[in-house]
């Protein structure tokens, strides 16, 4: 008669599945919303703490909570102290971006590939990832496409000046990485890779980084609607053709995201595409995990290791997520 062996939901099976699926320290990329102001932010927003990080204190948490992991790769979220009506302060040399950026290259030289989000969402007045105008009926506003590109172009060549090894525009507007390919390459930066938020999807799963990102700034974030700019959950035929735009444009990889409810996406473009694909595990998945866990209704660990085999099964090259540090405890390599 065959025997089962009950494995149960024991942790130290956790390294064999998510080495079973072929995950590796080098796939996880942790995120960092690097900040400049006052030491009040941190206070009010201590639910993740670990993830906010204070320009000043970077290089002792690049050092301590990445390095120490083993994990080699970071995004960096923008977060300044102050926001225009454009969002100029996005492409300022010493801008919150560029100054972690120039550090950490300089201080991890080889250790550590910086990977910087290319928005106006977290610079600007309205919170949107445009430029707005005046729409031509008068009425409203709209996202002005092909002025944001211009800005984008700057501000991705500014992370480039400033050592990024990987800009990732995030901004969805049309044209984007066709047109950061060009700037950077005309500006000298043909090294630079572009990770490109092919299809970024339209979720409320965002709030918990706007949240954080957009803090004091713009508290109404739940109603700013991105749905003319952003991906339709409901139409992989335009995942197919916002990926296969990014690669014609010049994308060295892509992404889709949100992660877990988009893994169908992620089988299905992985079977034709020859770059890397990145999938996001973003904020407001974190904190679905980290709610029900906190009210002892699932169990966190179990999950976590659950989300990423997922993740890396469904065909994902590397994974963006809050729990990339807590993962990397569970590969040896
Ligand atoms: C900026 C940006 C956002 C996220 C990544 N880059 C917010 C948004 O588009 O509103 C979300 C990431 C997360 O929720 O973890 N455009
Ligand atoms: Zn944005």
């Amino acid at each position: 008669m065959a025997e089962n062996q009950i494995r149960g939901l024991a942790a130290d099976y956790y390294p064999e599945l998510l080495r079973s699926v072929g995950l590796r320290k080098k796939d996880l990329i942790s995120p960092i919303f690097v900040y400049d102001s006052s030491s009040e932010y941190l206070a009010k927003n201590s639910s993740w703490e670990f993830a906010k990080v204070h320009t000043r204190d970077l290089s002792q948490h690049i050092q301590q909570a990445i390095v120490d992991s083993g994990i080699t790769s970071v995004i960096f979220f923008g977060v300044p102290t102050k926001r225009d009506k454009r969002g100029y302060t996005a492409l300022q040399a010493n801008g919150v971006v560029q100054k972690s950026t120039k550090k950490i290259k300089k201080e991890f030289e080889g250790l550590i590939k910086v990977i910087t989000d290319v928005c106006v969402c977290q610079y600007n007045l309205s919170g949107h990832c445009g430029i707005l105008r005046k729409s031509r009926n008068g009425r409203g506003e709209t996202i002005d496409n092909d002025s944001t590109l211009a800005l984008l172009a700057d501000i991705a060549t500014s992370h480039a000046e400033s050592g990024a090894d990987i800009v990732a525009p995030s901004s969805m507007m049309d044209g984007q990485v066709k047109y950061i390919r060009s700037a950077l390459d005309v500006m000298g930066f043909r090294n630079t890779k572009i990770m490109a938020y092919s299809a970024k999807h339209a979720s409320s799963l965002y709030s918990p980084f706007r949240m954080t990102a957009y803090y004091k700034h713009i508290t109404n974030h739940k109603s700013i609607d991105k749905s003319s700019y952003q991906v339709g959950y409901g139409n992989p035929r335009q995942v197919a053709q916002e990926v296969q735009a990014d690669i014609q444009e010049g994308a060295d990889m892509v992404m889709i995201k949100p992660s877990l409810a988009y893994l169908d996406l992620v089988a299905m473009v992985q079977e034709w595409i020859r770059i890397p694909l990145i999938v996001q595990n973003v904020s407001g998945e974190y904190a679905m995990i980290k709610a029900a866990a906190k009210r002892g209704w699932i169990d966190e660990e179990e999950w976590k290791v659950n989300c990423f085999t997922s993740m890396k099964r469904a065909g994902a090259n590397s994974i963006i997520s809050y729990f990339s540090l807590d993962v990397a405890k569970y590969l040896e390599a």
